[in-house]
């Protein structure tokens, strides 16, 4: 028997609660969304050219399902002045929302739209503060499946009486949670109190009150204590400012949302933001961003033109070991970080996360276990099984590593793994 078994870990260039009908939002969504590839510049040929592209690319077969428009698909200036409806821009969609929502429901897809709690979107098009039973009954009668619901533009009178924290832009934090309450909400402030609970949740009743199940996620980038009250409220809640495709944003979001993963089970998933692989992030920061969202069990959202993107990125998104640990029917719980690595066990840092995640998996009562390289440099890293919660020390075990798909066999104590700089390495382990 191998007591510790080395690998040099190669990584080639090319190569290989709010329960809704049907379980709709049960387990974190899978899909794409217009915004971090397109920003405005979208239309009808290019939503319904990412379905067929879906399923050349085989993104369907391994359960990628939801297509979702995001801002700048309607006529900014104006709704409709007899109906009162968002109008989709004739030019961008000529043949309606309706239209793009047949065409993908006949692929076997789901339609997503997007729109902001406030009187415009992000981008300056009507948005549904107080139309939105109106926008909610348009909605459902195109065929839409799914809202992403953001934060701008709401009157100064709906401004909040008193902050959350913010952890990320704050120094003075304990565990992730604000210990200077200057300017804040104090420690038990109710925020099902506050304007912003009131503007989403209206949402949701319009939302709930259509003939149409529509999935509801909400996009107030973790303000007013959405982890209190997201998850009765929608089935998954943005827990960040937005993201970036830069390495510095994402291990911000990485290192923030990894103290809110008690907040994910079955139903209710905090979202770590649309994915940036494909945008110009390396293929080891793809590896570790997709990795570590999955693990976490955010919405899985592709974030890039599928004509343009990489044979090597496409397989980090098909990852079969990540994909089915995200979607675990039977397992609601996220992976949670074991060991801090560099910096002390529970540091708040936004560019040194926590390094060693595990969690269980109903797969062959599997675990995975991810270890990752903050450094530009390659390191060794090593999986000991003693300091695994969901591995009983001292035994034998069966470890595959899950980018190769390398059967390691069944490996004592633990496996020691070369890591390049900025990637992840990861282990499916099972028994032997
Ligand atoms: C969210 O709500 C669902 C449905 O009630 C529940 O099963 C789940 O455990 C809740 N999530 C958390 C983190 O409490
Ligand atoms: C942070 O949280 C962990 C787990 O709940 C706990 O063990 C640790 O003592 C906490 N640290 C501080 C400084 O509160
Ligand atoms: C984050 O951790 C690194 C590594 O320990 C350290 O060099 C850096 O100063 C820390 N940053 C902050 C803001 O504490
Ligand atoms: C699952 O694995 C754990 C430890 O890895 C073990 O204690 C438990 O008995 C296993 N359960 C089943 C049903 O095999």
């Amino acid at each position: 028997m191998i007591s510790r078994y080395s690998l040099l870990f190669v990584f080639l260039p090319f190569g290989a609660p709010l329960v809704l009908n049907n379980n709709v939002g049960k387990l974190p969504v899978l899909g794409w969304n217009s915004w971090n590839a397109y920003h405005c510049d979208i239309n009808e040929e290019q939503i319904l050219n990412t379905g067929r592209q879906f399923i050349d690319l085989g993104l369907t077969d391994v359960g990628y399902k939801y297509i979702n428009i995001d801002d700048c698909w309607s006529v900014k200036d104006h709704r409709d002045p007899v109906t009162n409806r968002i109008i989709p821009d004739p030019t961008r969609f000529p043949n309606g929302i309706s239209h793009t929502a047949r065409y993908l429901h006949e692929l076997g897809f789901k339609l997503g739209i997007y729109s902001s709690a406030g009187t415009t979107t992000c981008a300056g098009y009507p948005a549904s503060l107080g139309f939105e039973s109106v926008d909610a009954a348009a909605w459902a009668e195109w065929g839409v499946d799914y809202l992403k619901y953001d934060n701008c533009n709401f009157p100064q009178e709906l401004t909040d009486e008193c902050k959350a924290c913010v952890p990320e832009n704050r120094d003075d934090l304990v565990n992730g949670t604000c210990t200077n309450t200057n300017g804040l909400c104090p420690p038990d402030y109710d925020y099902t109190q506050s304007h912003t609970h009131a503007r989403y949740t209206t949402m949701r009743d319009a939302l709930l009150a259509q003939p149409r199940t529509i999935l509801y996620s909400l996009c107030e980038w973790g303000e007013a204590g959405v982890n209190q009250w997201g998850n009765d409220t929608a089935s998954s809640w943005r827990m960040s400012f937005d993201i970036d495709p830069s390495w510095s944003r994402i291990l911000s979001i990485l290192n923030q949302n990894s103290f809110y993963l008690h907040h994910v089970d079955f139903w209710g998933h905090p979202d770590a933001d649309m994915l940036e692989v494909g945008n110009g992030i390396s293929l080891a920061e793809s590896k570790t961003h997709f990795a570590l969202w999955a693990a976490m069990k955010s919405p899985l959202l592709i974030g890039t033109d599928l004509a343009k993107i990489s044979r090597p990125e496409l397989d980090v998104l098909k990852n079969k070991y990540l994909l089915s640990f995200n979607q675990d029917p039977v397992v609601g719980r996220p992976a949670m970080p074991y060991k801090w690595g560099t910096n002390p066990d529970w540091t708040f840092n936004a560019s040194f996360p926590a390094e060693f995640w595990s969690g269980p998996s109903s797969v062959s009562n599997g675990t995975l276990v991810l270890m990752f390289n903050p450094y530009a440099d390659g390191k060794t890293k090593s999986a000991v099984w003693d300091e695994i919660p969901e591995l009983k020390g001292g035994e034998s075990y069966h470890a595959v590593d899950i980018w190769s798909g390398l059967d390691l066999g069944c490996v004592e104590h633990g496996v020691d793994l070369l890591v390049e700089g900025h990637g992840t390495a990861g282990l499916w382990i099972d028994h032997c």
